[in-house]
């Protein structure tokens, strides 16, 4: 065989030095801009260096999306680890996605899994595993700094959990310590009506992040180019650009998407230079973070039906669609899934969550004594971008049945 078209790709100019440091979940070596709030940190946690047992610190880290908050806490917890193995102590740090792990029992699980105790949990209730925990850690001495990321995707229901995780370090007749707790909410307002124990604990130490300034993001973005890109790929007008066009929000998030994105479709055209062009079509198929966040989090159920919004608003190439057609499409689909469809009220309830998200808008006009008739519509969002990860999710679903 002379012709290989894997050969030619393997062979093919990429741009990319380290496509991976461009991931959201890189931590970088050095945080520049956040130094204020990292040292506030270092001064509220400086004394569990000297016998973490004695105190309980309760922290928590609000901003909005992508400027800095989940990686702020990661970067402390390497500093609080390096300085604890320093000194001998047995401090962990466990950092837990609660958009990932949304109810207490996962919560507490992956608690136990990174704390390498290994048991079964099944059958267990909450409160027997917390106390579990408690005693696990006195049994082994470690003294536990616990980061609940994303709390807003933790059911209102089960905010206890944090008051009941801060209370372990009370109950205990010998009145030692065993954890802290660092949360993290993109606003505390947005957690609702929390009871006052929880309220207390929450609003100890507030750490509230305020947006970077252009010039912030510039820098922020092109010591991330220095690392991840060849030289000279980016010009410094065309991180100019981005940051221009992601000062608004503000979001970091966005802004390493658009570089990794356009760079990508530089490589495409075989260019050896990103240029406004490939920043623009970027820009153009960006699932903003909220609402990508939120398509991350859905259940298989939630998957498909947005998906038949999506694809049915595809196919038949107009704006808006009945709940009736959306409701074919799900079902086709969930047979070819072999999946049980679920009833009519699940189904608007997904579509109440999908709105209040912002992913779709309903408008509903009452017709004629008959009834009224819903119209659903996707908001200003990349609607192919969506319709092929929500497939792909779909089918890692699947494949995992
Ligand atoms: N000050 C900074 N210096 C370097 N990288 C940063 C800085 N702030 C944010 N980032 C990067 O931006 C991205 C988004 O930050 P992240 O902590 O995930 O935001 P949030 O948790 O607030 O949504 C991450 O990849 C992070 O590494
Ligand atoms: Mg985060």
């Amino acid at each position: 065989m002379e012709i290989n078209y894997l050969e030619d790709q393997f062979l093919s100019k990429t741009l990319f030095l380290h496509e991976e440091f461009l991931e959201i979940n890189y931590i970088p070596d050095i945080l520049i801009h956040r130094e204020t709030e990292l040292i506030l940190l270092s001064k509220i946690f400086v004394k569990l260096l000297e016998d973490p047992f004695l105190i309980s610190r309760k922290v928590t880290i609000q901003g909005e999306i992508g400027i800095g908050k989940t990686v702020i806490a990661k970067t402390f917890g390497k500093m609080l680890l390096m300085s604890s193995e320093k000194r001998n102590l047995n401090i962990k740090y466990i950092h837990i996605n609660c958009r990932k792990e949304k109810t207490p029992y996962n919560i507490l699980n992956r608690i136990f899994f990174h704390l390498n105790c290994k048991f079964s949990s099944r059958g267990y209730s909450v409160q027997e595993l917390i106390t579990f925990l408690e005693d696990y850690l006195k049994k082994s001495q470690i003294y536990l700094v616990l980061t609940l990321d994303e709390l807003n995707y933790l059911q209102f229901s089960n905010f206890n959990l944090i008051y009941s995780l801060s209370r372990l370090n009370e109950t205990n007749y010998d009145r030692k310590n065993f954890i802290s707790l660092i949360i993290i909410v993109r606003n505390l307002i947005l957690l609702g009506n929390l009871d006052d124990s929880t309220k207390s604990t929450l609003q100890g130490n507030i750490i509230s992040l305020k947006k970077y300034t252009k010039n912030q993001i510039i820098d922020i973005l092109s010591a991330r180019i220095k690392i991840s890109i060849k030289q000279d790929v980016f010009s410094t007008e065309l991180i100019e650009y981005i940051a221009s066009q992601i000062e608004s929000s503000g979001d970091i998030r966005k802004g390493l998407n658009i570089i990794r994105n356009s760079t990508k479709i530089a490589e495409s055209k075989e260019l050896d230079k990103v240029s406004k062009k490939e920043i623009d079509s970027a820009l153009n198929n960006i699932i903003p973070n909220l609402q990508f966040d939120i398509i991350d989090s859905l259940n298989l159920h939630e998957n498909i039906l947005l998906f038949s919004i999506l694809d049915s608003i595809i196919d038949f190439g107009e704006s808006k669609i009945t709940f009736v057609e959306i409701k074919e499409n799900y079902g086709k689909l969930c047979l070819n899934l072999h999946k049980t469809p679920r009833k009519n009220t699940q189904l608007w309830i997904y579509l109440q969550h999908f709105a209040n998200f912002g992913l779709i808008s309903i408008n509903t006009i009452s017709k004629n004594i008959k009834g009224r008739k819903s119209f659903i519509s996707i908001n200003d969002l990349p609607i192919e971008t969506m319709h092929k990860k929500l497939g792909n999710k779909i089918r890692s679903f699947n494949s995992q049945m």
